[in-house]
């Protein structure tokens, strides 16, 4: 489009018709939500006294090491790159470190300023750039990018250009940084849901690897008191049966019904434990009540047990999955506490506060010692347990005893985000 017969000379233009083209621009730009649009518009308006085949905005990005450009009219390897590129390679290098107020050149492809080891020059050559003209976008004497303009032909740009160029930069900078900053708070803010989503998916799938354990164990629970169980109790009838029989002798089958009858013993608590029937009959504070109660009853020596809810009943609204979480990480702590610590006292808390719904299980009993909570039994249990609901989870020496402390904290927030269980969703497909 240009060669030197249509060179302008920009001191040629009156100060009135300078002023109006400024006012277009200002207003032209206003309304551009983004740099792509804004440089386009930059383009249209400001051909009248600045001649350009090409014009980029060039935009510093990081730690205003790297830099990112928009382009109009010609499209070239800077406008196109994926990524930011380091300033090092710039050939503008000098003006985005302010250290040059600008540059012009009658021929770039010639102008070693350009060419560097390194340097991101190859555009010039790909699009025929020669005369070019470049100064920086400065808000409070700090460089946040430059202004290029370029042409085909040589020569194009004298000093009245640069007078000229660097007012609209300066009518642009501000304008510039504005939708700069805008750009990366809607970064930042687009990076924050999307980790925000990440750690919630996480969240909700561990929720439902839980849910999916328990219902596997309540299963199992159920398979086991279903036929083995019935199994095991009509044989103990037929063994009560035979030893009334006169033929054979009662004492042979003594023994062999007493071991039977340890066995379903055994196979009671074993379902028991699978299925904490008592969080379904009494709710969560019942259910550690009577925990606590059946795990000191069968002990030789007294122990005193308290339970006390210091927030108005939050165990009983908890969704079931974490009353699972948390009556098991109650049952294995008190197990804890009367098969090590030969405690006398065993207390269980429900509390709110900061934010975190605490439980705490503390015994009065031995302690702990130092390499004890390395093990990978019930104590890896109860982290586990805590980790799938998104608790903290701690076992430290009590603060008021030489016993122990075992502690889950969940944030507040989580409580009410629990995913919607099966049933749930069908009555909600069903209300809907
Ligand atoms: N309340 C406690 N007081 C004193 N020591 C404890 C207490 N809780 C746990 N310990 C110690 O920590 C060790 C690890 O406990 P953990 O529950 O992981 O395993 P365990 O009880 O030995 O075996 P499992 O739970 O698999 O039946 C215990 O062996 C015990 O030495
Ligand atoms: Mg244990």
């Amino acid at each position: 489009m240009t060669d030197e017969s249509t060179k302008t000379g920009a001191s040629a233009i009156s100060a009135e018709a300078m002023l109006q083209r400024f006012l277009l621009i200002s207003r032209a730009v206003a309304g551009q939500l983004d740099f792509q649009s804004l440089i386009q518009k930059v383009s249209e308006e400001v051909g009248f006294f600045l001649p350009h085949d090409h014009i980029d905005v060039c935009i510093l990005t990081g730690e205003r090491d790297m830099h990112v450009a928009y382009e109009a009219r010609l499209h070239t390897g800077w406008g196109e790159a994926p990524e930011p590129v380091p300033v090092s390679f710039s050939p503008i290098r000098s003006i985005l470190r302010g250290e040059e107020e600008f540059i012009l050149t009658a021929d770039a492809q010639l102008d070693e300023r350009f060419h560097f080891d390194g340097a991101f020059s190859d555009p010039i050559f790909d699009a025929r750039l020669r005369s070019r003209l470049h100064v920086p976008l400065q808000v409070e004497g700090k460089v946040i990018g430059a202004l290029s303009y370029s042409c085909h032909a040589r020569g194009i740009y004298e000093d009245s250009h640069v007078t000229i160029a660097q007012y609209v930069a300066d009518l642009l900078s501000s304008y510039i940084h504005a939708l700069n900053q805008g750009e990366r708070a809607r970064k930042a803010a687009i990076r924050q849901a999307e980790i925000h989503a990440h750690a919630e998916g996480l969240r909700a799938g561990a929720l439902r690897l839980t849910e999916a354990l328990e219902q596997e164990r309540q299963r199992i629970g159920m398979d086991l008191h279903d036929q083995t169980l019935a199994d095991l109790t009509r044989l103990n009838h037929e063994l009560r049966r035979l030893r009334q029989s006169p033929k054979i002798p009662g004492e042979a089958l003594n023994s062999l019904t007493d071991r039977l009858e340890g066995c379903l013993q055994e196979l009671r608590s074993i379902i028991e434990d699978a299925r904490p029937s008592v969080l379904k009959l009494f709710g969560f504070e019942e259910g550690i009540e009577a925990l606590l109660e059946r795990a000191i009853a069968s002990q030789a020596r007294p122990i005193t047990v308290k339970f006390s809810d210091e927030t108005d009943g939050t165990g009983n609204s908890l969704q079931e999955t974490l009353q699972i979480a948390l009556f098991r990480i109650t049952q294995e702590a008190v197990n804890n506490a009367i098969k090590h610590a030969d405690a006398s006292r065993i207390s269980v808390c429900l509390s709110q506060a900061d934010g975190y719904l605490c439980l705490s299980i503390t015994d009065n009993g031995l302690g702990l010692v130092s390499d004890d909570t390395d093990h990978l039994g019930g104590i890896e249990n109860m982290r586990t347990r805590a980790t799938l609901i998104s608790a903290e989870f701690s076992i430290e020496p009590a603060e008021k005893s030489s016993g122990t402390c075992v502690r889950v904290m969940m944030p507040v927030t989580n409580l009410t985000k629990c995913p919607i269980t099966e049933p749930e969703r069908n009555n909600a497909y069903l209300d809907s």
